[in-house]
């Protein structure tokens, strides 16, 4: 009799044991950006933006017919412009935060980037919405960043509003970087 009992004890303490309710984690992740109308950014990101805007006009986009400019403000004073550039073989192509991204580290890679601007044109007009990145933009984005040691803040451009993001951190939780890699 003890013997059974103490088996049932053993079974009820075991099955307790993997009740995941019990030991799974809820995380709730929050991330920080503003929404501005034009007049409520400043001159510096007024300008950026608006070469941005300007770069639509050099994307290559025979195929999304999708018209998106970027714009790289370095520490040195300089503007990288970008646009995308789409290629017949669908990947090959790239975007343009990335274009004018690697652009600024080929011609500076001594030179911090500190500010990333976007715009999105298509159907004649810009987009009333602000573009959004994709997640290979983003994982870039960060990683310029990381690389020189200080915050890129990225200014998304939408007829309606302009969201303003201090650090492109913000825009991918749970970041990849090289530190990642040692395990
Ligand atoms: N595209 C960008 O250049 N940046 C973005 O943030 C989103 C998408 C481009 C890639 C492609 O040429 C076209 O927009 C449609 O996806």
């Amino acid at each position: 009799m003890w013997y059974f009992f103490c088996k049932f004890a053993h079974f009820l303490r075991k099955s307790g044991e993997y009740k995941p309710i019990n030991s799974m984690k809820e995380y709730n992740l929050t991330t920080k950006m503003r929404s501005c109308r034009w007049d409520e950014l400043d001159e510096e990101q007024r300008a950026l933006v608006t070469v941005a805007k300007e770069q639509t006009k050099n994307s290559y986009c025979p195929y999304s017919h999708f018209h998106v400019g970027a714009a790289a403000a370095l520490a040195n004073g300089e503007i990288i412009r970008g646009s995308n550039q789409e290629n017949a073989a669908y990947p090959s192509g790239l975007c343009a935060e990335r274009t004018a991204l690697f652009a600024a580290g080929a011609q500076y890679p001594d030179v911090p980037v500190r500010k990333l601007a976007i715009a999105c044109f298509t159907g004649g007009h810009f987009t009333k919405e602000p573009g959004s990145p994709c997640g290979a933009c983003r994982q870039v984005m960060v990683e310029t960043e990381h690389r020189y040691d200080g915050k890129m803040e990225v200014l998304l451009y939408g007829e309606d509003e302009t969201f303003v993001f201090e650090s492109a951190a913000d825009l991918l939780p749970l970041i990849f970087v090289k530190e990642n890699l040692k395990g």
